[in-house]
């Protein structure tokens, strides 16, 4: 009786030491992610920097991805101290942090989507962070609140016109009106006289 209860004992102690083993395991090998913005807004030809703070109890792989409705392709793969590898449209103007921050410069239009940083430890696993980017045409708004206003300034001219060209009819039939009511009494005087 007493062997049994020893042994069960036994047996919830090495559980025990196990699931705190496990815990431990699992602590080291946890990736966090740190990033104070995930939605970000920018202009044509701007810069963006995606902003984050990638620790690991290890050598983690920081791996960056564009997706949009249309497209999903690779941005770049570094491990910090070990090797970069960004792809080769972007090699001009993506900056590769060690924390995993990445910079994008010289933005366009299609850069507008969604980026996800996959951080991958040594053991294979691995967490994702995604981020907004809007990417806006400066240029396009401009153009459109000129021809809104070149619109309004355009019916302004129209109304003046208009205005104009019926103040105008008024006073020829106004003239024309005084003539008519003028003849007759000419007329009647004429009579008179002969
Ligand atoms: C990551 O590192 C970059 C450059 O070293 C720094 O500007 C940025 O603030 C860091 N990001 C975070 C979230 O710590
Ligand atoms: C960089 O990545 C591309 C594809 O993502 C791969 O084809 C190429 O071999 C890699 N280059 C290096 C030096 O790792």
């Amino acid at each position: 009786m007493l062997m049994l209860y020893y042994r069960l004992w036994d047996v919830h102690d090495v559980a025990a030491l196990f699931c705190f083993l496990l815990y431990l395991c699992q602590r080291a090998g946890a990736i966090s992610i740190e990033s104070p913005e995930h939605s970000l807004t920018r202009s044509v030809q701007e810069d963006v920097f995606f902003s984050v703070d990638v620790a690991c109890n290890c050598t983690p792989t920081i791996q960056w991805t564009f997706m949009s409705s249309s497209v999903s392709r690779a941005i770049g793969i570094w491990r910090p101290g070990v090797f970069t590898n960004v792809t080769a449209d972007y090699s001009s103007r993506v900056e590769a942090h060690d924390n995993g921050s990445m910079g994008l410069s010289d933005l366009r239009l299609q850069d507008t989507g969604y980026y996800v940083l996959t951080v991958t430890d040594g053991m294979g696993v691995s967490k994702d962070v995604g981020f907004v980017l809007k990417v806006n045409e400066v240029l396009y708004e401009d153009l459109q609140y000129l021809s809104v206003s070149a619109l309004a300034l355009a019916c302004l001219a129209g109304l003046l016109m208009l205005g104009m060209w019926l103040l105008d009819k008024a006073y020829r039939k106004i003239v024309a009106w005084r003539r008519r009511k003028e003849m007759p009494e000419n007329d009647a005087t004429e009579l008179q006289h002969l």
